[in-house]
């Protein structure tokens, strides 16, 4: 099986860089598919804490190239910034990185406008990363944006500039009342950082079709989660692009015949920052105690991240959508000491029992939440290397989500370090 796609099947933050890092080392590409630097995915190895954004998780295994595919926002200060970081920590980037000239960029106008759109809000505001995601994509549908393989030509970058300036100055200037760089000094920049950006970019979809037809492992990497996704997620309390499959045949230019495995990552509780619906959130002083034990803190904007019970019809829905194989579980043993533990098995709206959460669901939707009581164990997990050194009722845990998702649960992730996760099965393209 040479195609493997790992997806967030929450909120995001379910620990999809843990993950990836993982299979990473039986891997030949990693590629990403979609988002941007509003992604904040964390490695950690021997205690040393990696926080990647653009770059794929991937990145740590010498072994790996890895591939930022057509359907992400790159923001090239930002990717740069990124990538000196990495080779100051003493990893070999740039023969290994490789960018899709079909990616769009993320400019000032876009991280200005996603503040300024935010603030106008008020109330009612989104809770964005605030890294100008939804503005790039926006101009990527109106199809005024400017793409990485832009970066090849100064009249080009000059051009498209100036027209982009030509709507945006008045608009900050009347509307938002907020200054702007001038359209000679955004260009400018970007063409200071076309030399160094250049010479990774490539044409994604014969690229790695190419590296599947020589039988190549591909690890696909996705940003976010299911219930973020554009389409699929709370909206409007989504991201700007498709965490779901769909956006990585659109993302990588790989027909969705070539994807050959597919894992959603779930986090043993849910959490979700920034606004929209979260049926199974906690108290606050319950809330604080689990934030605490799970460090859930926003690996991209250090925000406090909502939590709450891990929430079967959250993931039934990412489950549908996401074609799953399997299911690896991350953060099990944020949960270690409690007298019991609960899960969301479905939702009563409206006096029916609803075992997938809806579509449409909003802050206004009333959801009674069916909640089933187990009991919790008393050992902490962290040192546990097989499925049978977990106490017992840990187990019961895993597979009673097992039961009320239908797939199997192939890894139980126990620490954030690289060595904590348990393996039920060997061979992740096997
Ligand atoms: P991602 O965006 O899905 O990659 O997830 P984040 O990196 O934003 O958030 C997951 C957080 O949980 C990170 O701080 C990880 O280091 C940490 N983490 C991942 N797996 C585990 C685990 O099994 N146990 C614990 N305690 N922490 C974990
Ligand atoms: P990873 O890949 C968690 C959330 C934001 C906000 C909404 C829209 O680390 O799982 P955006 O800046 O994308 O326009 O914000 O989406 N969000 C994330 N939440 N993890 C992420 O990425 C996220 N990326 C965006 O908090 O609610
Ligand atoms: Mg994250």
């Amino acid at each position: 099986m040479p195609t493997f796609a790992i997806i967030g099947s929450q909120w995001g933050d379910e620990g999809k860089g843990k993950i990836v890092d993982l299979i990473s080392r039986e891997a030949d590409v990693v590629a990403r598919y979609q988002g941007g630097n509003n992604a904040g995915h964390t490695v950690v190895v021997n205690g040393e804490q990696y926080i990647l954004h653009l770059v794929p998780s991937g990145v740590l295994h010498a072994n790996c190239q890895c591939l930022i595919g057509n359907g992400l926002v790159v923001d090239p200060q930002v990717l740069e910034e990124e990538i000196q970081a990495l080779e100051g920590r003493g990893f070999e980037v740039r023969s290994r990185l490789l960018i899709s000239e079909g990616a769009h960029m993320v400019l000032p106008y876009h991280r200005l406008l996603d503040a300024a759109q935010e603030k106008l809000r008020g109330k009612g505001k989104i809770g964005t990363t605030g890294r100008g995601i939804g503005c790039a994509y926006g101009d990527k549908v109106t199809r005024v944006g400017l793409r990485l393989g832009d970066l090849r030509c100064e009249k080009v970058v000059r051009e498209k500039i100036k027209r982009l300036a030509s709507f945006y100055e008045p608009m900050f200037e009347n509307v938002y009342h907020e200054k702007i760089p001038s359209a000679g000094k955004v260009a400018n920049d970007l063409l200071e950082l076309a030399p160094k950006l250049v010479p990774m970019l490539i044409d994604n979809v014969t690229w790695l079709n190419e590296q599947l037809d020589a039988g190549r492992k591909i690890l696909i990497e996705g940003a976010q989660g299911i219930h973020l996704d554009i389409d699929h997620g709370t909206y409007p309390f989504v991201t700007s692009s498709n965490p779901s499959p769909g956006g990585i045949s659109t993302g990588l230019g790989l027909s969705p015949r070539r994807i050959d495995r597919i894992a959603g990552v779930a986090k043993a509780y849910t959490t979700r920052v920034g606004e929209g619906p979260l049926p199974t959130e906690f108290d606050e002083e319950f809330g604080n105690r689990i934030r605490k034990e799970g460090a859930e803190y926003g690996a991209t904007t250090g925000r406090p991240r909502r939590c709450g019970w891990f929430d079967a019809p959250v993931v039934r829905r990412s489950t549908l959508l996401g074609g799953f194989d399997e299911i690896m579980l991350t953060k099990l043993d944020v949960l270690d000491g409690l007298e019991s533990v609960r899960i969301a098995t479905h939702y009563r709206i409206g006096g029916r029992d609803v075992p997938v959460f809806p579509m449409g669901v909003t802050m206004e939707t009333e959801i009674e939440v069916v909640y089933e009581d187990l009991p919790g164990w008393r050992t902490p997990l962290g040192q546990c290397k097989a499925y049978e050194d977990l106490p017992e009722n840990a187990r019961r845990y895993i597979e009673r989500i097992e039961q009320l998702l239908g797939i199997p649960i192939t890894v139980v992730s126990v620490s954030a370090d690289r060595g904590g996760a348990i393996l039920r099965r060997s061979g992740f393209f096997a």
